[in-house]
């Protein structure tokens, strides 16, 4: 490892990407990372290294080809093949269990590089006679490996060990490389997410009610710090009984991350447990003005107690209405009771939102969105419903839509932090910086005006003080000029 600077801005690159992405390797490894910022200097046409500081801090597209020069982005197919032995051998039996047969099981490589981890798992899951049943989220900060992974080619290389055995069922030849099958591409959808950015888990971004994440050598470029709250963040993500696996040289991880550890003859593996969970997808206030649950409120319940990991938690002695039990079944995870408890959506808008909650995570986002579309035909003024349909719409990659769906939330409710924090990410991602800007800032600036720690209305549990600050790193990668927020 070479400790000398000879440039101290590239220094001070190598701090900005630690703040602005939570990758602290730059720091550590002078001689590489100058290399690199060459590199991205001659591809931006900036001649020297404090110019290129000033384009950095202004420009997020110059900060994201940076990181597609600093990023190591090793990977290839079945990497670890003990993991998944385990996943197909321990996992997937135990989840199809539990969350019965009809459940589509949520898969996230998260910090996918160039893809092949995240098609690993949809080829185990086709294996497993799963294809039917399983979705594969695949997400990195790296624009160039993920355009790499949305291609589905690969040289021998990538399928070198485990990998080499699934060529012939899994892929077809294309030249010199391998192109995989359409019915494996289909399974895994790629998005651009930066882990130690903290506005995840969220619906918007499609992180919530995993029930199995690999978010493999990645933690290892992190500092202490922001292992732990990305550790935490996943634990978040998992449905109640969901699985993490890290790799074997990933820092252990803590159980005040809320994961428990178990340790097997194939390696260490986290489980998030079914006590003191939080709804998944969370409870919606419905007038226009939501009033504010403060965080306590919600701690003072009784944690539930369960059996085991994947059960259902034990019937409380006073009868339920039908409401709360499928409430308490969405927050055990399982969807199937939920969608028995509320058969349609003629009820009431909360109980569609129920359903709607659960179709997303038992069928998948397409039966979800058309079912919140039918639910709002019958209740049009229902916030959390725009809500959800606008981030399923966003998640089926129907991005216009899904705009349109949050005006409306914002129309009908303008002090609804999340609905601006989303609208900023869809502008962001279709590289309206400007607009981006404004919803995040608006964004903080409702969150500022409440205590930190009251929960969000529509926010997956998330508080005030925690949304302000991802607005704020948001904004703060965003760069650009600050504007005086509008009063
Ligand atoms: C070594 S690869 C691991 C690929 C795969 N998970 C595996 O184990 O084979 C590490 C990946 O983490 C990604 N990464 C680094 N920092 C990240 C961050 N803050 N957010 C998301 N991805 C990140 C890199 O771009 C790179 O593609």
């Amino acid at each position: 490892m070479s400790a000398t600077w000879t440039d101290p801005a590239a220094e001070a690159v190598a701090r900005l990407v630690a703040v602005r992405t939570g990758f602290t390797y730059a720091q550590q490894y002078p001689a590489k990372t100058e290399e690199s910022i060459r590199r991205s200097m001659a591809a931006q046409g900036v001649a020297s290294v404090s110019e290129y500081l000033a384009l950095l801090e202004r420009t997020p597209q110059a900060m994201e080809q940076l990181m597609d020069e600093l990023t190591i982005r090793e990977t290839y197919f079945f990497r670890e093949p003990r993991h998944f032995e385990f996943i197909r051998d321990q996992i997937l039996p135990q989840l199809r269990e539990a969350r019965g047969h009809e459940h589509v099981l949520r898969a996230w490589s998260a910090g996918c590089a160039s893809g092949e981890e995240a098609y690993s798992l949809a080829i185990l899951m086709a294996q497993s006679g799963l294809s039917d049943a399983a979705s594969v989220l695949g997400t990195d900060i790296s624009q160039a490996a993920l355009t790499t992974a949305r291609g589905g080619r690969y040289r021998d290389w990538s399928l070198r060990g485990a990998g080499s055995k699934f060529m012939s069922s899994w892929f077809r030849a294309a030249g010199p490389a391998w192109e995989l099958i359409e019915p494996i591409r289909r399974k895994v959808r790629f998005a651009y997410l930066n882990l130690s950015l903290d506005a995840w888990p969220s619906h918007v971004s499609g992180t919530l009610g995993m029930d199995l994440i690999l978010c493999r050598n990645v933690l290892i470029y992190f500092d202490a710090w922001t292992v732990e709250q990305v550790a935490r963040r996943l634990c978040a993500s998992l449905a109640p009984g969901g699985w993490l696996v890290t790799a074997s040289s990933d820092p252990t991880l803590g159980r005040n991350a809320g994961l428990e550890p178990h340790v097997t003859e194939y390696g260490v593996f986290y489980q998030r447990p079914v006590v003191e969970q939080r709804p998944l997808l969370h409870d919606a206030h419905e007038s226009p003005a939501p009033p504010i649950k403060p965080r306590r409120a919600a701690r003072q319940q009784p944690a539930r107690k369960v059996r085991r990991p994947l059960e259902t938690p034990e019937p409380a002695s006073a009868p339920l209405a039908v409401g709360d039990r499928a409430r308490a079944a969405l927050l055990a995870g399982e969807y199937r009771r939920v969608l028995e408890l509320i058969p349609d959506l003629r009820g009431e808008a909360d109980a569609c939102r129920l359903r709607v909650d659960a179709l997303a995570n038992h069928r998948g986002p397409e039966a979800a969105s058309d079912a919140a579309e039918e639910a709002l035909r019958h209740h049009p003024l229902s916030t959390a419903l725009h809500f959800r349909h606008a981030v399923l719409l966003s998640s089926l990659g129907r991005l216009k839509d899904s705009e349109q769906a949050l005006r409306r939330v914002i129309y009908l409710d303008r002090r609804l932090a999340v609905a601006h924090f989303a609208l900023g990410a869809l502008h962001w991602r279709g590289r309206r910086l400007e607009a981006a800007r404004r919803c995040y800032r608006t964004a903080e600036r409702i969150c500022r005006a409440s205590p930190p720690d009251v929960e969000l209305p529509l926010a997956d549990g998330q508080s005030a003080g925690s949304l302000a600050a991802a607005a704020a790193r948001h904004l703060s990668a965003l760069g650009g000029q600050e504007e005086a927020i509008p009063a």
